[in-house]
């Protein structure tokens, strides 16, 4: 061979990182059959899907226990908006009762947030609404922050 082809055949030599490279792919594409491969590994889309859902439901279901707006006062603002639009003509403006009970008294359906959640999110038989669906869950805190900060202390910061 002339010493022209030997030079030539040098420039053409494949770099060193660039063969590193290409392992790493090759490497990294078995990686990925193998591990997205139903029969090989197990994973499957629908797996991942169900436990998704499993997972939405669970957290849609369990209601906090404790009121996250509590002594929140921008919170409790919202709230007394929410709770003139939508529950001062059965509870009265001052929380104290009207067709519905007083709501700075005892609570029979209990008093604990979770369970004054329950009142106002699902409703109570003997006339009182749902509101979960019209509120939702945030403003129900909202407005549940309101009626405790009047109960404790007369809705003043
Ligand atoms: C259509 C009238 C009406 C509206 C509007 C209404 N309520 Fe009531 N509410 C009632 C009645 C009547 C009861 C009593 C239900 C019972 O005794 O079974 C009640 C019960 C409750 C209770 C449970 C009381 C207890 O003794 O345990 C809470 C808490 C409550 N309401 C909060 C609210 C809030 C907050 C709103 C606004 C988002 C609201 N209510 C809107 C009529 C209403």
């Amino acid at each position: 061979m002339s010493e022209e082809f030997k030079e030539l055949e040098q420039h053409n030599k494949i770099p060193k990182g660039w063969l590193l490279f290409y392992f790493a792919l090759i490497l990294w594409g078995v990686y990925y059959i193998i591990r997205y491969t139903p029969e090989i590994s197990g994973w499957s889309y629908y797996k991942q899907f169900e436990a998704e859902m499993k997972a939405a439901q669970v957290s849609q279901k369990t209601i906090p226990t404790e009121n996250p707006y509590e002594h929140d006062e921008k919170a409790i603002a919202e709230g007394k908006l929410i709770y003139e639009e939508h529950c001062s003509d059965c509870h009265g403006e001052d929380l104290k009762g009207d067709v519905g009970p007083d709501l700075t008294a005892h609570l029979k359906y209990g008093e604990t947030d979770d369970k004054k959640f329950t009142s106002i999110a699902d409703g109570r038989p003997g006339g009182m609404p749902a509101f979960r669906n019209q509120l939702g869950r945030d403003r129900i805190w909202k407005v549940l922050a309101y009626v405790d900060s009047v109960r404790e202390y007369g809705g003043k910061p």
